[in-house]
């Protein structure tokens, strides 16, 4: 199948201290296809967070290129859907004019995606703080908000950073459920990139493992898990020898 998104051969090159350059990422090939979600696993540094800036066209490749397939361009503005370690949600706005926020951004009328909201806000356990304030919300229904934000445009790519990795080992587990639910009903290509296995191997249909220093893409492991995926695989056997696999490839 075509790839929704494919970096070719990408290597991109910071410059630090304004002096050396240091090779963040090496020449990675990573292709993501409609409806597809594809976990990127590497420890801290290893160029992550610079794949995912790359995929969103917000860093130039010093090398390789970015291919985006004919029917992402489709959606017009409604391209990306991004959400990050915290949830930077504006404190002065409450949780409804939070998820409405892409929309001022793309220069479409919120009002008519109010329903939306509504309907995110409900499949996200968020109905009835809509007029709540960021500061009145615990971190893991601030992180439901970031969701719903970053879903709110239909986005035709979901692009996650660590996106839970802030949140206790209980929320983080309901997040998932909810992140598997949201995927299945609106069918997201999602790319997700995260240094914890399980979450990884939980929620992917794949998983691209990078080495550090420059971030490379070692292999990859394809996850045959059927869906839904209840939060109980992670208990089974499989799961975890998958886990075990995918935790020593990077500790070679
Ligand atoms: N704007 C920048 N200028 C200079 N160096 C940078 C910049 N952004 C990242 N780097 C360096 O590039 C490398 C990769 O950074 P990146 O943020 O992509 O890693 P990461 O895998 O997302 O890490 P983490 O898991 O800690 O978020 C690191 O060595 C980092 O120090
Ligand atoms: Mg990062």
């Amino acid at each position: 199948m075509e790839s929704l998104v494919r970096l070719k051969n990408v290597t991109v090159r910071y410059r630090s201290n304004g002096r050396r350059y240091l090779t963040a990422v090496s020449n990675v090939d990573l292709g993501v296809s409609p409806g597809e979600f594809v976990a990127v696993v590497g420890r801290s540094g290893c160029g992550k967070t610079t794949l995912l800036k790359v995929v969103a066209g917000l860093i130039k490749p010093d090398e390789g290129e970015v291919a985006y397939s004919e029917r992402f361009f489709n959606g017009s503005k409604k391209k990306i859907g991004v959400m990050f370690q915290s949830p930077l949600l504006l404190p002065w706005r409450n949780v409804l004019e939070n998820i409405l926020l892409p929309i001022e951004i793309i220069g479409e009328d919120p009002a008519n995606y109010v329903e939306r909201a509504l309907i995110l806000m409900e499949r996200t356990g968020l109905r009835g703080f809509e007029y709540s304030y960021p500061w009145e919300l615990s971190g893991g229904m601030q992180q439901r908000v970031a969701l719903c934000r970053a879903l709110i445009h239909r986005p035709q790519l979901l692009l996650l950073d660590e996106p839970f990795s802030s949140l206790d080992a209980i929320t983080r587990e309901e997040m998932w459920v909810l992140l598997e639910s949201v995927f299945l009903y609106e069918n997201y290509t999602t790319l997700l990139v995260t240094h914890d296995i399980r979450e990884a191997v939980l929620l992917s249909d794949r998983v691209v493992v990078m080495s550090g220093k420059p971030g490379r893409v070692k292999t990859e492991v394809e996850i045959p898990f059927k869906r839904p995926r209840n939060i109980s695989l992670q208990y089974s056997k499989e799961f975890n020898e998958y886990v075990a696999k995918i935790k020593s490839m990077l500790s070679e």
